[in-house]
């Protein structure tokens, strides 16, 4: 497996279409199922079909994201109410968090899901809480959401990264990854990592889609499916399920580079596994 680097001022001529969720009707059948009989696109009854399970797997009412207030949060948050998800944004201020939420809400386009905010305490009640805050905040960001993620699928999205003079770096982190760190400190949640390498400054351009993989990460296969099918609800991401946790230091570590071509190169880079077909 290759990972290749795309930048969103390329072409995306010749590359194999990103992954999304197809669409489900009201009745619950998908795209080329046949609501009259019951079957599905893949031959089965309509319970059984792919589309159907997924569905079924990523029934999330409420996404948190704690440090919504800030750059990625904020452009996770818009790209998931755009696709009909509900957020709540937690932050450690309540009026930041509320603030921030009516100002996005603002922003979206008719029809998306609500977005909502509060404490971080607040994200009690979410199914999925993304921790979007500086690597170096996050013991006390930890313990501020561990009552609220009992249970609960937890995403870390930290990059452990500083900078000097010859530019970015990976911090070593005790644990192995912020992840793991997470992971030892929440143990009733179910801890997965995902979307290090997706830019906020392309989540925030709303009208045009992504041109990404994002790969996740973590031990608990269904809380890794579960998180995959959040990053294909992001138009133009394809969610890839990668593998364990312990994987997410090598996650954690593709930033700089990133950031490295981005500056050399005047681009704005994301990543894509060649030769990875889906489905
Ligand atoms: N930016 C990106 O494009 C991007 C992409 C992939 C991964 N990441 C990773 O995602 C995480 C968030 O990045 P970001 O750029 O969104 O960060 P950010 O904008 O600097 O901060 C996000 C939020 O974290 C809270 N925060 C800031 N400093 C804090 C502190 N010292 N203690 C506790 N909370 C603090 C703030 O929320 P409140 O003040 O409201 O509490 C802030 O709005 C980082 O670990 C980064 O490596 C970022």
């Amino acid at each position: 497996m290759v990972v290749a680097f795309t930048s969103a001022d390329e072409s995306t001529d010749g590359w194999a279409q990103p992954g999304g969720a197809a669409a489900v009707h009201a009745d619950g059948t998908c795209d080329g199922c046949d609501g009259a009989t019951g079957f599905c696109c893949e031959g089965g009854g309509v319970a059984a079909c792919v589309v159907h399970e997924i569905m079924e797997r990523t029934m999330v009412e409420l996404i948190g994201i704690a440090g919504g207030t800030g750059d990625l949060g904020r452009g996770l948050a818009a790209r998931w109410a755009i696709a009909g998800l509900p957020v709540r944004i937690g932050s450690r201020s309540a009026e930041r968090g509320q603030t921030a939420a009516e100002e996005l809400a603002a922003e979206l386009p008719s029809g998306a899901a609500p977005v909502t905010g509060g404490q971080l305490a607040e994200l009690e009640g979410c199914d999925i809480i993304v921790l979007s805050v500086p690597f170096e905040s996050v013991d006390g960001t930890v313990e501020a959401v561990a009552d609220a993620a009992d249970g609960c699928t937890v995403v870390s999205a930290l990059n452990p990264l500083a900078f000097d003079a010859a530019g970015p770096y990976v911090v070593p982190v005790d644990g192995g990854s912020v992840a793991e760190q997470v992971a030892a400190r929440l143990p009733t949640a179910r801890v997965v990592a995902g979307f290090h390498t997706v830019s906020n400054r392309q989540l925030s351009q709303i009208d045009r889609p992504m041109d990404e993989d994002v790969p996740v990460v973590g031990d608990d296969e269904e809380a890794v499916a579960t998180v995959v099918d959040l990053a294909n609800r992001i138009e133009g991401c394809r969610g890839v399920a990668v593998g364990p946790l312990r994987l997410a230091s090598t996650l954690e570590s593709i930033t700089p580079v990133l950031i490295s071509l981005n500056k050399r190169h005047k681009a704005h880079t994301g990543i894509r596994f060649s030769g990875l077909h889906l489905d």
